[in-house]
């Protein structure tokens, strides 16, 4: 018991590094997430963030900065106060533990390390990503008559990803990439696997059908560039440069395009329930559907809410905050299971879903013949930050 104990204790620092420690005696406060992570109110010297559960986080701060932290709260959160004050760090993990009772140890205790610490890797591979390369293979991907799940020209399509990402990892004898068959449909989907020390794997997906017309069968014109061309196209330039720069990572990464996801998440219900059944270590999934259309005048990238992880998701914002801060990122809801995320959520594994504009906003061409390059302004400028996201994602997970 006192092992497990020990064990936890040292789990439970998942470090989420805002900025340099204190220099005097440290202090332990408790206090709403939200305001530890606030885009508009940057959170001042002095404070670690160490751990967090359900909107409640325990930040570490200089006693000295208590004064500033409340009269900040007071200005900026309209709170009085705003935050507690604990004795030690294990007084304040007790007041965590209070928030849902006794079953919250277990569940803290499987926090994933989300501290965002390896700039001096990502930010070079940042600066490679190509939005050229993403628009020609939207270009290449679009210029199916259809991708649909039941038609030839959806097979053909998945086999050229493979053979793209196959082409791409030519190098690399750790890289193999597979159809993944189902058996109730032709359409395959496709899955790139680095292969990595641990069990551990992070995964980075979006569905590689297409669908449009009324019927949504697999006869009519369905070029899908922004659904869902431009989310495989921005998948297949994170796994580029990675090759390219030769990362070799710790954990297996991943990446999938799903089939028959227009069709009501087919390829990815299966694979994920596969997973599930094989009892895979999946730490991580990122869904990219839809990454070409900016429809938001004041955000880039909208992270959906539901049938997703809000840790997760609060890890990719302080991502984009740490190394894309031109990019304006916010939260909205899908309503439904509206893409695979949903999938891996369902069977219990941690998915987010960054989208492309607010959902009102979205492009308001998919599933008709007018899902072309033209209507996502025939470049690829929005999905290269995505791109870009993904790839903070992936290492700074693995890291
Ligand atoms: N690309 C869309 C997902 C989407 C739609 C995201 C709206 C955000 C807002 C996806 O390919 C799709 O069309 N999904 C279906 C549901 C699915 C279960 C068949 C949809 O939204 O109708
Ligand atoms: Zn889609």
């Amino acid at each position: 018991m006192t092992l497990t104990l020990k064990a936890m204790t040292l789990a439970f620092v998942s470090t989420f590094a805002i900025s340099a420690f204190a220099s005097t005696a440290p202090v332990y406060i408790t206090i709403g997430t939200d305001a530890v992570h606030s885009q508009e109110h940057s959170f001042g010297p002095g404070l670690l963030e160490v751990e967090r559960y359900n909107g409640v986080s325990i930040v570490e701060i200089d006693e000295e900065s208590l004064p500033w932290l409340s009269e900040h709260m007071h200005e900026n959160f309209n709170r009085c106060g705003g935050y507690v004050l604990h004795e030690s760090l294990n007084e304040a993990q007790e007041a965590l533990n209070e928030i849902d009772g006794l079953h919250v140890l277990a569940k803290r205790s499987k926090l994933l390390d989300y501290s965002i610490n390896s700039q001096d890797l990502v930010k070079p591979l940042i600066n490679q990503i190509s939005g050229e390369r993403i628009f020609s293979d939207i270009i290449k991907l679009s210029s199916y008559k259809t991708r649909h799940y039941r038609s030839p020209e959806g097979v053909e399509a998945a086999k050229w990803i493979k053979s793209n990402w196959e082409r791409i990892a030519a190098s690399r004898s750790d890289i193999h990439v597979e159809l993944y068959n189902h058996p109730k449909w032709e359409q395959p989907s496709v899955i790139a696997t680095i292969e990595g020390e641990s069990d551990e794997i992070v995964i980075v997906g979006g569905h590689l059908d297409s669908i449009a017309g009324f019927w949504g069968g697999g006869s009519a014109k369905a070029p899908g560039a922004d659904d869902n061309a431009s989310g495989i196209a921005t998948i297949t330039e994170v796994l580029k440069v990675l090759i390219d720069n030769s990362y070799r990572p710790q954990k297996t990464i991943q990446f999938i395009g799903y089939a028959a996801e227009e069709a009501g998440l087919l390829g990815s219900k299966e694979i994920a329930a596969e997973y599930k059944k094989q009892g895979k270590n999946v730490v991580g999934v990122m869904q990219l559907d839809m990454t070409g259309f900016k429809g938001t005048k004041d955000l880039d990238i909208v992270m959906m809410r539901d049938y997703t992880n809000d840790t997760q998701n609060q890890f990719i914002g302080a991502l984009i905050d740490t190394y894309l801060p031109e990019i304006k990122w916010g939260y909205d809801k899908c309503g439904y299971a509206c893409s695979d995320h949903a999938s891996w959520h369902g069977q219990g594994f941690a998915a987010s879903m960054p989208f492309e504009a607010k959902k009102n906003d979205m492009s308001p061409h998919i599933h008709s013949g007018r899902d072309t390059v033209e209507s996502i302004g025939n470049n690829a400028n929005h999905a290269q930050k995505f791109a870009k996201m993904a790839l903070a994602y992936i290492v700074e997970l693995d890291r």
